[in-house]
């Protein structure tokens, strides 16, 4: 268990399903073999089962919830048509991708219902796990939590090289998690509430790769690689395993010079880890995920309401009223021999941050609080937050006809993030930063390599040494913005150029 206190009387208290699913592969398309003419990516309304045996009305990407992985090499231009298949404005931002402004996809890249979005995207940086969401603007939440979203896994020639597991599906697994609510019926259930605007949209269930945990994989007895990302809309999860440390060998934008040992690895929405597991030492493993849960009043009105649903929500062991803790995905090692090499200390040359060569700071003040009524903007438009003026960042909602910043391409600068409340995940387009300090401190060990995401809390700032190399001009500039979806929609972001 992890440093939580569990209630007296209920403690460890099990609840909920406790069916192990096969864990979902997510069909990879390997574009480093080649593509004919433009790659389709097909934005269109599904249904999908995530185990509770109902078809939910969901949005997929080319599958029935979600997109494809998508396996690319630096040095590639990739040419997508991305085709709108969904009754409503849509985008698709390729978040972590160091690429121009005018095509990122985010909200100025509109893409209208019945049209297709043709950017030839350019893959200019090292290795990394980076991903792809919805980012209409005040329908971003809605959109990602009915499954637009995908994986792209960038590699480079020394990632192709390195001495580490890399077949697809078999010792090589891209893990994405995700936080839902099911109804009683068993279906997926999105209803925005004045919580739901004020904390984001926790879900109750934990969902990986679209189906709901704990999950089952057999694997060969050697290396197993788990590229993990948190693609909930607002809850943080925690990791660690049943048996040993998690050995983390590279954060959002690419390897960590060394592999860092830890215990427990925090994952905000938006953040993406790779893990390894050395399954030649231990038969069963298992990756223990906790999170947050919902605010219901208290412990004994979770059992009552988890009851009322026989159960089938809520998963995993009560840890305390706000959290549960699930073994999410049990690994069982087969007989056959897999991939057989040591877990390798170093990975990547790459030297501490150097805030010296920053020529000028910015802050940014993330505004939870600007007085307006999350409660009549819950129930005000078909669970889409709406006109996007409850939150701000600096005083200001996020306006798409307002420059918020300027920043000079190549210019070394420091941002310093800090917020009027609460634990914000702080999300920067365009580029991979440096994470000086989070919360008034050093990051952990793990977060001190390539980022695109901090976490802001309290009354601490976060800090991070970041440098922009393409051009965002005034018509295609980029975001950042909190990245708890409701939030973001409801203005928590703003806009800034580059040239
Ligand atoms: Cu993951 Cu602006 O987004
Ligand atoms: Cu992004
Ligand atoms: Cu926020």
């Amino acid at each position: 268990m992890m440093g939580t206190v569990a209630l007296t009387g209920l403690a460890g208290m099990s609840v909920g399903q406790s069916t192990l699913r096969p864990l979902p592969i997510i069909p990879m398309i390997d574009l480093i073999k080649g593509f004919d003419g433009r790659i389709t990516l097909e934005l269109a309304p599904s249904t999908h089962d995530f185990g509770t045996g109902v078809a939910s009305p969901t949005f997929g990407i080319n599958n029935s919830y979600l997109g494809p992985v998508l396996q690319v090499k630096q040095g590639q231009t990739l040419p997508f048509n991305v085709f709108n298949g969904i009754e409503e404005i849509s985008t698709l931002h390729w978040h972590g991708l160091h690429i121009p402004g005018n095509v990122d996809g985010g909200p100025h890249q509109e893409i209208q219902p019945g049209a297709t979005w043709s950017p030839d995207v350019p893959i200019a940086q090292r290795a990394s796990m980076n991903w792809f969401h919805s980012h209409a603007h005040g329908k971003t939440a809605q959109q990602v939590y009915k499954g637009l979203a995908g994986v792209m896994l960038i590699e480079d020639d020394a990632s192709l090289s390195a001495d580490l597991p890399k077949t697809y599906g078999v010792d090589d697994f891209t893990l994405v998690f995700q936080n839902k609510t099911f109804g009683e019926s068993g279906s997926l259930n999105y209803t925005l509430t004045e919580t739901a605007l004020d904390d984001g949209f926790i879900g109750e269930t934990l969902v990986v790769n679209g189906v709901i945990a704990p999950v089952v994989q057999s694997v060969p007895k050697g290396l197993i690689r788990l590229r993990i990302l948190n693609a909930s809309n607002a809850n943080f999860i925690n990791l660690s395993m049943a048996t040993g440390p998690l050995h983390v060998i590279a954060s959002d934008g690419g390897f960590l010079a060394s592999t860092v040992e830890t215990d427990t690895l925090t994952m905000s929405p938006g953040e993406r880890y790779e893990v390894l597991v050395d399954m030649r030492t231990v038969e069963i493993n298992k990756l223990v995920v906790s999170h947050e849960l919902p605010e219901i009043a208290g412990i004994r009105d979770y059992i009552s309401e988890f009851n009322k649903r026989g159960l089938r929500s809520l998963i995993g062991k009560l840890l305390n009223e706000g959290e549960v803790e699930i073994a999410a995905l049990t690994l069982n090692r087969q007989d056959e021999r897999g991939f057989d090499a040591s877990i390798p200390a170093n990975l990547a040359s790459l030297s501490p941050p150097d805030p010296t060569t920053a020529i000028s700071t910015r802050s940014f003040e993330l505004n939870q609080y600007t007085g307006a009524d999350l409660g009549v903007l819950a129930t005000a438009g078909d669970n889409y937050c709406g006109n996007g003026s409850a939150m701000a960042i600096n005083g200001k909602s996020m306006a798409m006809d307002r420059i918020d910043e300027n920043v000079r391409k190549g210019d070394t600068e420091i941002w310093r993030i800090s917020v009027d409340d609460w634990r914000h995940p702080f999300h920067i387009h365009g580029c991979s930063f440096r994470i000086l300090s989070q919360e008034g401190k050093l990051p952990p060990t793990y977060a001190q390599g390539w980022k695109d995401m901090v976490h802001v809390d309290g009354d601490q700032w976060s800090e991070v040494l970041v440098r922009f190399d393409y051009d965002a001009p005034k018509e295609a500039p980029y975001m950042y913005h909190c990245h708890i979806l409701e939030h973001e929609d409801c203005g928590m972001m703003g806009q800034f150029t580059v040239t």
